[in-house]
């Protein structure tokens, strides 16, 4: 160890107390240890889409690892559900293990790319507290109980990281964390779900279906093992709950974040947005923002996914494929951009091994990651009050004075409009007119609340047949 470095409280507690681990079992390089002969023990929970790739690479790597970290990486297992089951050709059956729990308890370095919430957690807890240091893809976890996970590795002086759980291979986390940590960031705004742009990609270039698409992004790789927390929005709510949370130095949840999913946007919507010089996204957005002018310094935070209308000119409409975009802005630095793969077993897989080479370098070298910072303790501001501009379009009878009373409505609720355009829909292409038009209103930007109470009373017009569409139109 170097001179001065701080050793982790688990490092003390199994030289000092009490050996929470059987010292025999775990590898022969701890901290400050560095030597041809040191070696890390990494367990790798998971073998699907992101763990296959990881197991590959750090098998194909290994002398590039070791020489990179110092210490040798010896894989001793990979925990999977199914060990019958057919894998990559590299990835020998004498590496796989049904008991997880075993495994973890044996590392010195824990990957876990299984997903999901349970046994994930509890393993991951598990292998703390036996001293291991974890790196973790699973965004689902994090943002539902991060915490839990962050207290018990500060507890246990070990690292947790998470590269890979926020847009693939992007480098986004460390950069925010580390990168960013002289700077106030105030906005973080980003395409984080490979699935759901591959989706709306395809709908908007090449006209295929909705469930088309989805089918392809799943067979490429991009979906989650349950497909509804891409397309709901779920899986980017999580990313957000954890970018506003490392952005904003505060805890923000995966429940603090209001979101819509992409189940509801058409061909129509996607043609109305061409027509508009737009493309639909599902975008995330986590901002500071000012409580009011009776409490002046005091800020909130504002987390939502949505899908929304962007015009051609923005940078992220161009975001093609599973491909992700994030931008942040901060007072210091301004807009930076960071884009690249964002799902996918390869692309993911870069991320969690490069978290895997700092956590073995901090067990060779000494010191810990950046850990979590909650000192900023935000409240989360309600969706009600967050302001955007709406597309709004409505089926209405084609009647004297009907325009007026659609826009009487928004007027009452002080959303004011900033175009209309109107299309009377005809009994057949080129047949007599039906007595239906279209209305495409956008308007200027106007809080959710007055915008859900004006989409209320135009339901309440005999004059408005349906609400035909509503989405978000972001960048001006
Ligand atoms: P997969 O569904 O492809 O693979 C999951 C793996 O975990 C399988 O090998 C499965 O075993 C194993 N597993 C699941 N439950 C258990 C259990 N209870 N005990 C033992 N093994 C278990 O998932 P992905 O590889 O796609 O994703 C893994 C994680 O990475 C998730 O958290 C996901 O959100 C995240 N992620 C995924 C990305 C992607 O592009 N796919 C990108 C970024 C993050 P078996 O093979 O026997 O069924
Ligand atoms: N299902 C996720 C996506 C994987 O499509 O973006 C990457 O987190």
């Amino acid at each position: 160890m170097t001179r001065g470095a701080r050793r982790p409280a688990w490092f003390l507690q199994m030289i000092e107390v009490v050996p929470v681990v059987n010292q025999a079992e775990k590898s022969q390089a701890t901290y400050g240890s560095a030597s041809a002969e040191a070696l890390l023990k990494v367990a790798v929970l998971g073998c699907g889409e992101v763990g296959t790739q990881v197991v590959r690479l750090l098998l194909s790597q290994a002398d590039d690892f070791t020489a990179r970290v110092g210490a040798r990486l010896e894989l001793i297992g990979v925990a999977v559900r199914d060990v019958q089951r057919e894998r990559h050709p590299d990835i020998s059956r004498d590496l796989l293990t049904a008991d997880a729990e075993q495994l973890v308890k044996r590392a010195d370095l824990v990957v876990e790319v299984m997903g999901g919430i349970e046994p994930a957690r509890s393993l991951m807890l598990t292998a703390i507290e036996h001293g291991a240091s974890v790196i973790t893809a699973n965004k689902a976890l994090l943002a539902t109980d991060g915490p839990t996970l962050y207290e018990a590795a500060d507890a246990a002086g070990v690292d947790i990281s998470f590269e890979a759980a926020v847009a693939g291979a992007i480098p986004l986390i460390r950069p925010i964390r580390e990168s960013m940590a002289g700077d106030q960031v105030k906005r973080v705004l980003g395409i984080v779900n490979g699935t759901t742009n591959y989706i709306l990609d395809a709908m908007a270039t090449t006209g295929a279906t909705f469930d088309d698409a989805l089918a392809d992004a799943q067979k490429l790789g991009y979906a989650e093992a349950d497909p509804t927390a891409d397309i709901e929005g779920h899986d980017a709510a999580a990313k957000a709950a954890i970018l506003a949370s490392l952005a904003f130095h505060t805890r923000v949840s995966i429940n603090d974040v209001k979101c819509g999913g992409i189940t509801k946007v058409t061909a129509e919507d996607v043609k109305a947005a061409d027509e508009l010089g737009h493309v639909i996204k599902l975008l995330a957005i986590v901002e500071r923002v000012p409580c009011g002018d009776d409490l002046p310094g005091c800020e909130k935070v504002s987390a939502r996914v949505f899908p929304v209308m962007l015009p051609y000119e923005h940078p992220l409409a161009n975001v093609r494929g599973a491909y992700n975009a994030v931008f942040v802005e901060a007072e210091a630095a301004g807009k930076l951009m960071f884009y690249g793969a964002g799902a996918g077993g390869t692309p993911t897989a870069s991320a969690v091994l490069g978290d895997l080479v700092a956590a073995a370098r901090h067990r060779v070298r000494g010191g810990r990651g950046t850990g979590e910072s909650r000192y900023a303790d935000l409240a989360v501001l309600s969706i009600d009050e967050v302001s955007t501009r709406f597309y709004v379009k409505l089926s209405v009878l084609d009647r004297p004075g009907v325009l007026a009373t659609v826009a009487n409505i928004f007027a009452k609720h002080e959303v004011s409009i900033d175009t209309v355009r109107q299309v009377i829909v005809p009994t057949a292409p080129g047949g007599s007119e039906s007595g239906e038009a279209l209305l495409s209103l956008v308007t200027h930007e106007a809080s959710e609340r007055a915008l859900e109470a004006t989409v209320n009373d135009l339901n309440n017009l005999d004059s408005v047949q349906s609400v035909r569409s509503l989405l978000r139109v972001e960048g001006a």
